[in-house]
């Protein structure tokens, strides 16, 4: 007999009580069949399961959510005002006070990749992984302001390991291991109909990562928030990790963040123009007078619909998943980091259990709500919020799907049309097809060149062949 059966034989009374009083107690079907490693996992994760909150969001499914959205006002990034909101922006960088954050311990099953997003190959011509273009902007950024700009990555404890051994074999793409900092977000079982939890198996609840809105309080958990103020960081910069065409610093946004008077410098987002009113897009709004994104499910169709007298959308300013985050902010909402949550939000999706004969079962339907907290949750407990409209070619191509919109086809055609659109404004001459998409594929490293500015004068002679590849 092991040492550590008294134990575990303590911890399983313990853990069968308190799971009888919230329903749950099948988790500990199984204990017969299992090891004395299996029980102990089983009992570590039941141990730090958030049963009230569980139980709590089983009773809330269904109802009503808040009050009617109201239309809200957005400012454009690029104005005559941008060239102010740049050398703000920059000063700050410049200083010190930004830091980039990429969320990426999402599951990505949409795209059906084998592994962390971040290593998806998702550049035009060379097919660089996520990971590392971001990583060549950052460092693009550190040149041109002379400040360390520390990088945070959010993973999640099914991508962690993975996400690791990547950045060691790149050698932290030259940025330096002090400087790359990877923390895991946290996870949050599925629900069947009944509220039940899941097994995965016999001696395993099933989890999923819990949603981009569990950021704040892994940034709290890990001691991210206290590492960005002991290096002075004020600003974070955040981005997803499947957009490409996201400016992991923006100078503009980061100075309208921090001195706009629409906004408390707490959070701002920026949006881009819906496509059309079926796009299926989380849309900015105001609820109760503050800025909330309203999911594309949750709006009405006269709502969607709805025109002002120009033939705008009412809510027609689509989230992209990009803000400004003061650290001060994070900081207040997760002073008590263990009992702080956004709001879950479910979606009924296929989640493979342990059937009660202990035989694993793959549905073909929908069989369980998981559960997931937005970042964008956080909107609404900020003072004054600014969403800035910037223009899709520009900076949203998300990989998403696995073909289709969103897809790594399409966003590999939007980072070859913007690289094409600043070759041509460096005067070089681009082939196009008749619809103006250009009959070439180019690829423009974040080492050569942060936007158009930086190939003006740099690229004279640079001839492009119909249906050929350039790389720079
Ligand atoms: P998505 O909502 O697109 O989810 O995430 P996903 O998990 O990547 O893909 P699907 O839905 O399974 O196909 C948007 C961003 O939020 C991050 C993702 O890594 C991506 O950058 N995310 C999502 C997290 O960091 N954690 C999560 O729990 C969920």
């Amino acid at each position: 007999m092991s040492a550590a059966q008294p134990d575990l034989r303590q911890r399983h009374r313990t853990a069968l009580d308190v799971l009888r009083r919230f329903r749950q107690e099948h988790l500990l079907a199984f204990w017969e069949r299992l090891d004395d490693g299996q029980r102990g996992q089983l009992l570590d994760q039941i141990e730090a399961l958030p049963l009230q909150l569980i139980e709590r969001l089983d009773r809330e499914r269904g109802a009503p959510s808040g009050s009617a959205p109201q239309p809200l006002t957005t400012v454009l990034r690029d104005s005559a005002d941008s060239p102010h909101w740049e050398s703000l922006g920059l000063k700050l960088v410049a200083a010190g006070e930004v830091c980039c954050f990429t969320v990426a311990g999402g599951q990505g099953t949409r795209l059906g990749y084998d592994g962390p997003k971040g290593l998806f190959p998702a550049t035009p011509c060379t097919g660089k992984p996520l990971f590392q273009l971001f990583a060549e902007s950052i460092l693009g950024w550190r040149r041109r302001t002379g400040a360390s700009i520390p990088w945070f990555v959010m993973t999640s404890p099914l991508n962690h390991a993975a996400t690791e051994s990547f950045f060691r074999e790149h050698s932290w793409f030259g940025l330096g291991a002090e400087s790359v900092r990877l923390f895991m977000q946290g996870t949050i079982p599925s629900l069947d109909d009944g509220g039940k939890m899941l097994l995965s198996a016999p001696g395993e609840i099933a989890v999923n990562p819990d949603g981009h809105g569990g950021a704040l309080r892994a940034l709290a958990q890990s001691g991210a928030l206290e590492e960005m103020t002991r290096r002075g960081v004020r600003h974070i910069s955040y981005f997803q990790v499947d957009n490409p065409l996201a400016r992991v610093i923006d100078p503009v946004f980061l100075g309208m963040h921090a001195g706009h008077p629409g906004s408390s410098a707490e959070m701002s987002s920026k949006a881009v123009a819906k496509r059309n009113v079926a796009e299926r897009v989380g849309v900015f709004a105001l609820i109760d007078g503050r800025t909330a994104v309203v999911e594309y499910s949750d709006l009405s169709a006269e709502q969607s619909n709805a025109m002002d007298l120009q033939g705008h959308l009412l809510f027609g300013a689509g989230s992209i998943a990009i803000h400004a985050i003061a650290v001060d902010f994070a900081k207040k909402l997760t002073a008590e980091a263990d009992s702080f949550a956004l709001p879950f939000h479910r979606a009924y999706k296929k989640v493979p259990f342990i059937d009660e004969r202990g035989v694993l079962v793959e549905p073909n339907q929908p069989n369980a709500w998981k559960l997931e907290a937005f970042i964008f949750d956080a909107l609404p407990l900020t003072g004054r919020s600014l969403v800035v409209e910037v223009r899709r070619e520009d900076e949203f191509a998300p990989i998403k799907n696995a073909s289709g919109d969103d897809s790594p086809q399409s966003s590999g055609a939007a980072q070859s049309a913007q690289f094409a659109n600043w070759l041509e404004a460096a005067g070089v001459v681009i082939p196009r097809q008749c619809d103006g998409t250009p009959d070439c594929q180019i690829e423009i490293s974040p080492l050569r060149a942060l936007c158009a500015a930086d190939l003006r004068g740099k690229v004279s002679g640079l001839a492009v062949e119909r249906g050929g590849r350039v790389t720079l």
